[in-house]
């Protein structure tokens, strides 16, 4: 694993920003693994800066996004598919036929998760998958639990992160408890994963998830095991490592 240590939020965010970038310009056809929440906003942010520049075209990228609140439809401002469009995809040149979320108003889970995970195999494989991490190690909504999940599946929220989400929402019973989420199989199957950590409250969970033992526990713990991984924090997010 590589670790990149950043000055603080802004700083992360350009310099995954750049990885990102590097990407897209070596590979204009390539699939990008994306995630929502608050870690990546600053580098959605400074990409549609440079698409607006002139730097950074997507027209001929993919994109597959790692998870969806289930029962929330597109238009509730809450949903993921409301974020991406929000954050980045009204903001560049992104094709819509091309940018996938899990649909969470599909009620059949069975059926709303073969159907992403046909969606990820059709698109060929994802070329850089950008993380963020939960405060217990989740990743995508991937919660700690006994074994580490493959595929696309439902999953029961568990009640630290419904208490994180809950600031996103006028009333905690308005936030969901289930999600659709891309498992852990398919995360590990990107060529390379790009993690962004920020603040004080990730430390504990960064020096578990990526120097404590591999555990489904942690769920992030096995990206220890995955060959093209970046990690970019700031200094915050690495107190305990540096
Ligand atoms: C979002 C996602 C989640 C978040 C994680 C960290 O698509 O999959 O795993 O990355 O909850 O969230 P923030 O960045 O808000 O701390």
């Amino acid at each position: 694993m590589r670790f990149v240590k950043a000055k603080d939020y802004n700083d992360m965010s350009r310099k995954a920003a750049n990885i990102i970038s590097a990407q897209v310009i070596l590979r204009p056809d390539c699939v990008l693994g994306l995630a929502t929440g608050s870690s990546p906003v600053g580098l959605y942010q400074c990409l549609i800066e440079w698409y607006e520049k002139g730097d950074l075209d997507f027209s001929g990228v993919t994109s597959v996004n790692l998870d969806e609140y289930r029962g929330l439809p597109h238009d509730n401002p809450q949903s993921y598919y409301y974020f991406m469009n929000d954050h980045l995809f009204s903001h560049i040149n992104t094709d819509p036929a091309k940018t996938h979320v899990p649909d969470g108003m599909i009620a059949d889970a069975g059926e709303a998760c073969s159907q992403y995970d046909e969606t990820i195999r059709s698109t060929g494989g994802v070329d850089l998958q950008l993380l963020g991490m939960g405060h217990n190690g989740h990743i995508g909504f991937n919660e700690p639990d006994e074994e580490f999940a493959k595929g696309t599946h439902c999953v029961d929220l568990a009640q630290s992160t419904i208490d994180a989400n809950s600031r996103f929402f006028a009333s905690r019973e308005e936030v969901p408890t289930q999600a659709y989420t891309m498992g852990i199989q398919t995360i590990m199957a990107a060529k390379k994963i790009l993690v962004v950590v920020s603040g004080a409250d990730k430390a504990d969970i960064v020096e578990k998830a990526f120097f404590g033992p591999i555990t489904p526990h942690v769920p992030a713990s096995i990206l220890q095991l995955h060959a093209d991984v970046t990690v970019v924090g700031d200094e915050a997010a690495f107190a305990k490592i540096a």
